[in-house]
């Protein structure tokens, strides 16, 4: 399958909606309550750190992709397993600076598409035994993370394009089909559960983060035997989306959505530059300031965002990438009442930009990107303002309606922040807390019609 079209179909399982919602044949559903209860922490955090580390950051090369591609030939990729020394990796120096930047949780890349996983595994390659690096790196990770306060995740690759039991080898050479050598594949179906069950034994993981589903299918993965191994092993834990449908959230990846996405947990990923692991030559960093844009989007649609960071072989972390997650986490000290346990906002049919609510709905925090030149503007809400304040230093609001209110429509609702409240740098959230959960009107009365042959008034019945 072509690259692209292979992303295509990643996306597309990103945002296909879970099974556990759609199908009606699925394992035992969790009660609703439970299963809410048991994704709140992630519905909470809003914010968490992907980290691609593997032996990519040797060379500084696409992950797994370039052997697969074509880019370079299989051996020289792995001649990087001899370089990658972890000889300065610091867990706790990395949970302390996720920790700073004011992210609930991080995902580890624990195995890629590239089979070499980063703990001790029982088969197939690992760092322990096949680099310098000689020992375990996910549980010193997992162990820094907890100390931390943290949530941990572990992306997992079900592909595994090293193993000699795995069908797709690159790009163009396959070692043989399924349907040629039934008995090939579920070896490596078993080879790749055990992976996760050890996985699950050693560090009980707060979220698995799969990956690699497009090329098989659920039935062929057996994702629903795992998924069922997974709930009564760790019963608590979150699956992502990427189990060919077997998952518990969507996970839409690099495109912010321009809609909220159509299911109700949700997480986009999104690299800070243009790649996943570490890339010397990549210097198309994303600002502070548009990730912290990003980051108000995505909260107002109920999403999370797991930005990533891509460390070099050493285990240090680009000072670009660790000054920008200092920086949100700046932001989030002052704003993250706006940000964390909010649920989706308000249409932007009232307010024209990003917008996040308390979960009681009595509360309504607006963003406001740079200096908005003149008040702020929501419409169509009915409520009555208590309070309206900057959130980042607390100056109190005086927001104000202008205009007759007609019938049911409220008049419009301005809040001028002045310039010297506006955050210096990033964007601003105000609160404006409310007197009961929120109501908007929308007018529902069909236009009056003149003329019924005029075209513009038929356009718009
Ligand atoms: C895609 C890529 C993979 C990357 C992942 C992160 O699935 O194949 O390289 O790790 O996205 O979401």
């Amino acid at each position: 399958m072509k690259r692209w079209l292979m992303m295509l179909c990643c996306a597309c399982a990103g945002l296909a909606a879970p099974a556990l919602f759609a199908a009606s044949s699925g394992p035992p559903q969790p009660s609703a309550s439970t299963y809410a209860q048991r994704m709140q922490w992630f519905a909470d955090a809003k914010f968490g750190i992907f980290i691609h580390w593997g032996i990519y950051s040797v060379d500084g090369i696409t992950e797994s992709w370039s052997f697969f591609d074509g880019d370079i030939p299989y051996a020289d990729y792995m001649k990087q397993l001899k370089g990658f020394t972890a000889s300065r990796y610091d867990p706790q120096a990395w949970a302390d600076l996720i920790k700073a930047s004011g992210a609930k949780y991080a995902v580890l890349t624990s195995k890629h598409h590239d089979g070499v996983a980063l703990w001790p595994t029982k088969r197939g390659l690992n760092v322990v035994k096949d680099t310098p690096a000689r020992r375990d790196l996910v549980g010193p990770f997992v162990k820094a993370l907890r100390k931390d306060d943290l949530k941990v995740g572990l992306y997992f690759s079900v592909i595994d394009w090293s193993s000699p039991l795995y069908p797709a080898f690159t790009h163009d050479q396959t070692r043989y089909q399924i349907k040629d050598d039934p008995g090939r594949w579920n070896r490596f179906v078993t080879y790749y559960q055990d992976q996760v069950h050890d996985l699950t034994n050693r560090y009980h993981p707060d979220l698995y983060w799969f990956d690699g589903d497009w090329e098989h299918t659920a039935e062929q993965w057996h994702s629903k035997q795992l998924r069922d191994w997974i709930m009564t092993h760790n019963p608590d834990a979150i699956i992502n989306s990427r189990l060919a449908g077997w998952g518990d959230y969507g996970t839409p990846e690099q495109g912010v959505p321009i809609a909220r996405p159509p299911y109700k947990y949700w997480e986009l990923c999104l690299t800070m530059n243009n790649s996943w692991g570490w890339q010397p030559h990549d210097h198309h960093f994303k600002s502070t300031d548009q990730l912290i844009r990003i980051l108000a989007d995505t909260a107002s649609m109920g999403g999370n965002l797991l930005l990533d960071i891509g460390p070099r072989a050493d285990g240090t972390i680009p000072k670009i990438e660790a000054d920008t997650l200092r920086q949100i986490g700046q932001w989030l000290g002052k704003n993250g009442e706006a940000i964390y346990g909010t649920v989706a906002g308000i249409p932007k049919d009232y307010y024209a930009g990003a917008s996040t609510l308390s979960p009681d709905h009595k509360t309504l925090y607006l963003f406001i990107d740079g200096d908005p030149q003149g008040p702020v503007l929501v419409k169509g809400l009915t409520n009555r303002v208590v309070r309206a304040w900057v959130v980042g230093n607390g100056t109190i609001l005086s927001p104000q309606r202008v205009g007759a209110t007609l019938g049911n429509a409220p008049a419009p609702l301005y809040v001028d922040v002045p310039e010297d409240t506006l955050d210096p740098q990033h964007v601003t959230a105000i609160g404006l807390a409310l007197d009961g959960p929120i109501k908007l009107y929308r007018d529902t009365s069909k236009p009056t019609q003149l003329n019924p042959d005029e075209p513009t008034m038929r356009a718009i019945q």
